[in-house]
């Protein structure tokens, strides 16, 4: 089954799903897989150290899938320069690129002559329309619930996504909070085009890169299982709460600023947790969603499933 929308047509991909920027976790073997299974996989361009290595992931997709797949630029919190890497995906000819964290003009202005489609992300109404005007194809809308960083506002997705929806023209795919059928069809209904997600991806078997306990936890989690840290630096991100993020609550209560959390919060900090599986000194990003979460599929069972969903749900609301 194909699910047709604005978003299906731009992108070339058979199902609404947009398989979103993973920090660390999403190179080439998840995004084919997501690519292959019918959505738009993105391998997730500033975790990889330099430009060569982005080119070679890039190659390592190509020859994975022959299907359309994206490539996420979250440019704001970086300490280095993007527009090199992002000449890359240029020169690469990659199909999407997807930008977050900042303000996307300089990377719109560099693709805006080519085929490349651009999503940005947005957690407020202001920031659609700044990027619709900039040019943008696509706005993904991401909600308070989502894993990651995320909007200062604090808005949850089933508000920001028809308040997008009616501010914008371009095609908005709704993201926070999503891992089924359920939400995809919530997400359609809201009037957005198609979804992203970020925590359920993880947890599936593609995901090799991460440790089967950070997969664990997220099966385990329950309401309390998530919690916002670097809101003092103006950065609000989610993630799994265990004894180092109540450490970097403790800190951020103290008004330690960027100096005093850096060790806490740097990337080595969250590969200890991700990839080494060591929940005592380190942090995994993850959003309200791993409650949802129960089993660990393959993307394409995955997809079948929702699916599933979308047939069920069609046929109650059928009989309404
Ligand atoms: C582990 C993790 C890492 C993330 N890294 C990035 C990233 O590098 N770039 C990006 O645009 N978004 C990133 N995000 C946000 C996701 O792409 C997506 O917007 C978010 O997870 C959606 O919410 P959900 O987790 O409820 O599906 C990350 C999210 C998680 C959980």
């Amino acid at each position: 089954m194909a699910l047709k929308t604005r978003i299906t047509e731009l992108l070339g991909i058979e199902l609404p799903i947009i398989q979103g920027g993973l920090a660390h976790l999403a190179y080439a073997d998840l995004a084919a897989a997501v690519s292959n299974a019918g959505g738009l996989g993105q391998i997730t361009a500033m975790s990889l150290p330099n430009e060569d290595a982005l080119r070679e992931e890039i190659h390592k997709v190509k020859q994975m899938t022959d299907r359309p797949y994206g490539v996420n630029f979250a440019i704001g919190q970086q300490r280095r320069p993007f527009e090199s890497m992002v000449q890359v995906a240029i020169d690469e000819k990659v199909p999407a690129i997807s930008v977050t964290g900042g303000n996307p003009k300089p990377v719109i202005d560099m693709v805006k002559d080519t085929p490349i489609k651009v999503l940005v992300l947005v957690a407020a109404k202001r920031q659609a329309v700044k990027a619709a005007e900039l040019g943008a194809d696509a706005v993904m809308v991401v909600g308070h619930e989502g894993g990651g960083h995320l909007g200062r506002d604090d808005i949850g997705t089933f508000v920001l996504t028809p308040e997008v929806v009616d501010a914008v023209d371009i095609p908005v795919v709704a993201s926070g909070g999503i891992s089924d059928g359920r939400g995809l069809m919530a997400a359609l209904a809201l009037g957005a085009e198609g979804i992203e997600m970020g925590t359920r991806f993880i947890a599936t078997k593609e995901c090799v890169h991460a440790h089967e306990s950070y997969k664990q936890a997220l099966l385990e989690a329950d309401e309390k299982a998530t919690v916002l840290i670097k809101r003092s630096l103006g950065q609000p991100a989610r993630a799994l709460k265990n004894n180092w993020t109540d450490e970097i609550l403790q800190l951020e209560e103290k008004e330690v600023g960027y100096e005093g959390l850096k060790d806490y919060i740097s990337g080595e900090a969250n590969k200890k947790y991700i990839y080494e599986g060591n929940q005592e000194e380190g942090f995994a990003w993850a959003g309200q969603v791993s409650m949802r979460i129960d089993e660990i599929p393959t993307v394409q069972t995955l997809f079948q499933q929702i699916l599933q969903d979308v047939e069920e749900i069609k046929d109650k609301w059928s009989k309404f």
